[in-house]
């Protein structure tokens, strides 16, 4: 290169820094914006460093995705308490190096005694706080977790690392302790209401009632010691040795649900995904007992007429149509969709195309519909922030999009005496009454009523999307309850109509529309007042501003570059090698 055109390159680059912009590895010139994290072979995005950093060793070592994805959610059972778990369930979709899909469904089942009526008083209103469906031991579905690894060790691990050594790295962390973050610490006190009822949750999240301050060491000796039994013994032992007989006990004691019985009962399910397209990507992602796929590939189906594009990121007439087949699908969810289990979910009759179309065009482009009008379609024939999602891919190219629960922050701040082991609150997923609305504002139908054995219907959407030529493009799922569908839905939207990489596709503002609270949800800085005034020209309602989920997910260029990404909302970290 000649001095001339040498002082001219730097002449550009001086006046883009100047100008406060750069050119991320794609080519495009974006303001300030994070560059998602880079690695030839393999990357784990999760939210907690630690466990990324466990998951990436565990594939450095032979293992593959799938022994990542089993060792990532162990360890964040330890060091993301409010959400990572082994008392809770999930979601694991996998998309193998040749093609293969699946899914594994490790749900919270509902106790055998659970029934219709469970959580309605004598007054025949819901019961809130202790005895309810959010709070306190009858909380609780018969944790899935250790059974769902479990079962995709079993079946989908490389087979070259054994079982203890994926759960070591966790059991090691509850033993030795971690330094706590700011965030985890001001959290537990955040919780103190809930935990503080709880014995052994006052003991272990708010230190006896003394409290943690960012900078100390944490430590959980009972977890330890489950993680221990479960690493000798396999995760076998949570369903019918000491752990389980610790679980019932605690429960027997506290007008709890859960038994010995139920635990050993506990299966995990292995489900065919879900397979849309959206403008000739395919869309692979979780079918029910998840409403997160269906409601996602419903909506992806009746925006496919629009040129999303040409409307731009942020602009009314986008976010009009958007809330407008969110109204619709959300009706759609209440009222069909279920353990298909124990309900008739008709899965193919919500995702036909005529069907859709129709219920497409019912939308006015010019004037929003009341969600009072909006019932569910006609079928012929027959979050406060919660979860969390982590994604993995080996340097082979199989792929791990798993999203898991223990629905609430912190579930149902019941910790099993002895255990260590944080329960959920699933069973607020079912309609506790049907038509009243649960802890995210949702409402439900009769189909996801309460019944012994049965899945509650959850928003959960491990997602995967490929490149048009059939190669994998990414992985997403978030956290955050319903808004999840929301989050993974605009994440897709921006990937393919917006043409953004992974970190801006989930960092950039998102609306959620869940049809009943019948309002749009905006994020803080995220609309401008002059596009919310168009919306309210248009009839839209606004309820109160709010983040709408984090997403963590992993994109692979077309040179085969792994691009981690943590939503800018939540912490965590993409790690790869
Ligand atoms: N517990 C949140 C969900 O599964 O949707």
């Amino acid at each position: 290169m000649s001095m001339k055109l040498l002082k001219k390159f730097f002449a550009f680059f001086t006046l883009i820094s100047l100008l406060g912009v750069f050119i991320p590895a794609n080519g495009k010139i974006f303001a300030a914006w994070a560059e998602p994290v880079r690695a030839k072979n393999a990357m784990v995005a999760s939210q907690h460093e630690l466990a990324s950093k466990i998951g990436a060793d565990i594939m450095k070592r032979g293992g593959n995705a799938v022994d990542a994805a089993i060792a990532v959610g162990l360890a964040l059972a330890v060091v993301y308490p409010e959400a990572g778990n082994i008392g809770g369930g999930g979601f694991m979709l996998i998309r193998f190096k040749d093609g293969r899909t699946t899914s594994i469904d490790y749900r919270e089942m509902a106790p055998k005694a659970a029934n219709r009526d469970i959580f309605i008083g004598k007054d025949g209103k819901v019961i809130s706080g202790e005895g309810g469906s959010t709070v306190g031991y009858r909380a609780s579905g018969v944790p899935g977790t250790p059974a769902g690894f479990d079962y995709a060790f079993k079946k989908y691990g490389s087979g070259k690392l054994k079982w203890s050594e994926l759960v070591a790295p966790a059991r090691k962390l509850a033993q030795d302790g971690y330094v706590l973050s700011y965030r985890l610490a001001e959290l537990f006190k955040a919780y103190k209401n809930n935990l503080e009822k709880y014995a052994d949750s006052k003991k272990i999240f708010l230190n006896g009632g003394k409290y943690y301050a960012e900078g100390d060491l944490f430590k959980q000796p009972e977890l330890a010691q489950t993680l221990s039994r479960i690493e000798q013994q396999g995760a076998t032992e949570f369903y019918t040795g000491k752990t389980a007989q610790l679980i019932a006990a605690d429960m027997k004691a506290n007008n709890g649900l859960i038994t010995l019985e139920d635990l050993k009962n506990y299966k995990p399910k292995e489900r065919v995904p879900l397979k849309g397209n959206y403008r000739g990507h395919e869309v692979i992602t979780m079918p029910p007992p998840s409403s997160g796929g269906l409601v996602m590939l419903q909506v992806l189906e009746m925006l496919e007429p629009y040129d999303i594009k040409k409307m731009t990121y942020n602009s009314a007439e986008k976010y009009h149509v958007l809330a407008e087949a969110l109204r619709r699908s959300f009706a759609d969810r209440a009222e069909f969709m279920a353990d298909p289990d124990f309900a008739e979910v008709p899965v193919n009759k919500l995702l036909d195309a005529d069907y859709l179309s129709a219920r497409g065009k019912t939308i006015d482009l010019k004037k929003a519909s009341s969600s009072r009008d909006i019932g569910h379609g006609k079928i012929i024939g027959n979050e406060p922030m919660d979860t969390t999602h982590y994604t993995v891919v080996d340097a082979e190219g199989n792929v791990v999009s798993n999203t898991y629960t223990i629905n609430d922050l912190y579930g149902s701040a019941v910790t099993a005496k002895g255990t260590g082991v944080l329960l959920n609150d699933e069973m607020d997923d079912f309609a506790a009454r049907p038509g009243t609305p649960n802890l995210f504002g949702l409402i439900q139908g009769e189909r996801n009523k309460v019944e012994g054995g049965k899945r509650p219907l959850s928003s959960m959407t491990p997602t995967i999307v490929m490149q048009k030529d059939g190669k994998p493009w990414f992985a997403v799922g978030a956290r955050g309850g319903p808004r999840i569908i929301t989050a993974v839905l605009q994440t897709v939207i921006n990937m393919i109509d917006h043409d953004m990489n992974i970190q801006q596709a989930m960092d950039a503002p998102r609306i959620h529309h869940q049809w009943f609270p019948d309002e749009i949800r905006a994020e803080p800085y995220g609309m401008s007042p002059d596009t919310q005034r168009i919306l309210e020209s248009m009839g839209h309602k606004f309820g109160n501003v709010g983040y709408n989920a984090s997403a963590t997910g992993i994109e692979i260029d077309e040179k085969g570059v792994r691009l981690g990404a943590i939503d800018s909302r939540s912490d965590g970290l993409a790690f790869g090698y």
